[in-house]
């Protein structure tokens, strides 16, 4: 596929916003996980692509594929069927006969598009190695009441420090839906569960999960942005008319979060660049399931110092706020509480306490232009006025250049210089000329 020319005014843009998910992600270690629908697709070389970006930027990639209509089309060109038993497959032997063949197939299939390299295509230069191996150990399924699932198996243990070793010589590791006994036997495996086994013994920084369809919607078909592992309990109890595959992969999700997976993206594969837009901008374009909420207020700690001056230098530059600098930021991180979403510090606000005059200022309150007005500027001023209470402060003031009415609208009034503890006063910038507000708490 010709590289598209890209128009060069929104491209700067674009770059531009992507580039701290991209020193976010260098490092880090994704499990993709993936059906066999997806590489029967048309589109599977620009997945591929899209694969080939994330590993030249530096994220070491774990790739699961699945391949049930490969396999179903081989039954069928024999004439027989596979059997399913309360949603499990039943693997018998010429079942597995046909798994071996598929996954056979597109494994050399994925390794063929991951080698490529002409020039004037986005894999130009790419130069990928692929490694692929007995990396999972596998047991029966066996006999559940009364059905002998044959050669379904389930994972019994992965071989984290093999995989770890092809990742360290930058290879992606790409890992079929099957797993070795340990005498000799080969098990047919769910790639979704799979998926999430492998993303669990790695202890891997995401698990992303391409299914087919739209991808997890609400009950008005509603793509839903991010939920929580407790939710999407409740939602597969609930819902009945979710797609089977998102069921799979749903409930895999789950689990690999309940055992320490912190994030989990279920994408829409159909949509082109899916990987891409979830990865590299804002707000994605899939589901990202947390087992904690996706935003959090919480106090900064010393790795928030970075995100915290991105935030600020722009309102800084505006006169909105004061200059600070990265030592007297390091110094004061304490007093500093922040909102991070999906890793990023989006909104901030400082608390200085005056314990004489039982006051404190509310300093540096900021949130992100592309999180404004949806009420965080709000919550978070309630967020500090009850920590302000629970360390005994009866008033809070603020220094405001562009933000009166703001704080108005919220209970503050003007207050005198005069007023302020004799400390601040002394400090007060009167080219500034920021106006003072106070809000008896
Ligand atoms: C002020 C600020 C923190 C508000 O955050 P926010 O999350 O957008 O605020 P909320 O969603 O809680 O409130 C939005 C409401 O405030 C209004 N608003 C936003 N900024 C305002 C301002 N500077 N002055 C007056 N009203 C303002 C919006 O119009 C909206 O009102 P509406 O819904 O009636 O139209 C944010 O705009 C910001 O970061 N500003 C730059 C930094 C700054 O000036 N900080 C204060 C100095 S300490």
């Amino acid at each position: 596929m010709p590289i598209k020319k890209p128009n060069p005014d929104t491209f700067v843009d674009w770059f531009r916003s992507s580039s701290p998910y991209i020193h976010a992600h260098r490092g880090r270690t994704f499990v993709i996980v993936f059906g066999g629908e997806a590489v029967a697709d048309a589109s599977f070389s620009n997945l591929i692509h899209d694969i080939a970006l994330l590993h030249g930027l530096g994220v070491n990639l774990v790739l699961v594929h699945g391949a049930r209509p490969q396999v179903e089309q081989r039954l069928k060109a024999q004439n027989v069927q596979m059997q399913y038993i309360n949603g499990l497959r039943v693997t018998d032997d010429a079942a597995l006969a046909c798994v071996k063949e598929a996954v056979g197939i597109v494994r050399v299939e994925i390794e063929a598009l991951l080698s490529m390299g002409l020039a004037n295509s986005p894999m130009a230069g790419a130069r990928i190695r692929v490694a692929s191996g007995n990396f999972v150990v596998a047991r029966p399924l066996g006999v559940r009441d009364g059905v002998d699932y044959c050669h379904t198996g389930e994972v019994r243990r992965i071989d984290t420090d093999a995989i770890r070793r092809q990742l360290e010589t930058q290879a992606i590791a790409l890992i079929p839906p099957l797993g070795y006994s340990p005498t000799g036997e080969v098990f047919n495996l769910c790639a979704a569960d799979l998926g999430a086994a492998i993303a669990t013994a790695l202890g891997a920084d995401k698990l992303i999960s391409l299914v087919e369809g739209k991808g997890l919607v609400d009950s008005q078909n509603r793509l839903i942005g991010n939920i929580i592992a407790r939710e999407a309990e409740v939602m597969l109890a609930s819902q009945k008319d979710l797609a089977e595959d998102v069921v799979q992969y749903l409930r895999a999700a789950i689990n690999a979060c309940r055992r320490g997976v912190r994030r989990i993206h279920l994408l829409g594969r159909e949509l082109d660049g899916v990987l891409l837009r979830e990865l590299f901008t804002r707000d994605g374009a899939g589901t990202l399931i947390t087992a904690e909420p996706y935003e959090e207020t919480r106090v900064a700690c010393i790795d928030d110092v970075g995100g915290i001056l991105e935030l600020l230098a722009p309102l800084e530059e505006d006169g909105k706020l004061v200059r600070r600098s990265r030592d007297l930021l390091e110094t004061e991180i304490n007093r500093f509480t922040v909102v991070e979403r999906d890793g990023m510090v989006i909104a901030c606000t400082a608390l200085y306490p005056y314990e004489n005059e039982s006051l404190a200022e509310l300093a540096c309150l900021a949130v992100h232009p592309d999180y404004q007005n949806s009420r965080r500027g709000e919550s978070l001023l309630q967020h500090m006025e009850s920590r302000a209470r629970s360390l005994g402060i009866e008033g809070l003031f603020v220094l405001t250049t562009q933000a009166t009415h703001w704080f108005r609208e919220r209970g503050f009034e003007a207050l005198s210089l005069q007023k302020l503890p004799m400390e601040k006063r002394q400090l007060y910038n009167y080219r500034r000329n920021a106006k003072v507000f106070f809000k008896k708490l």
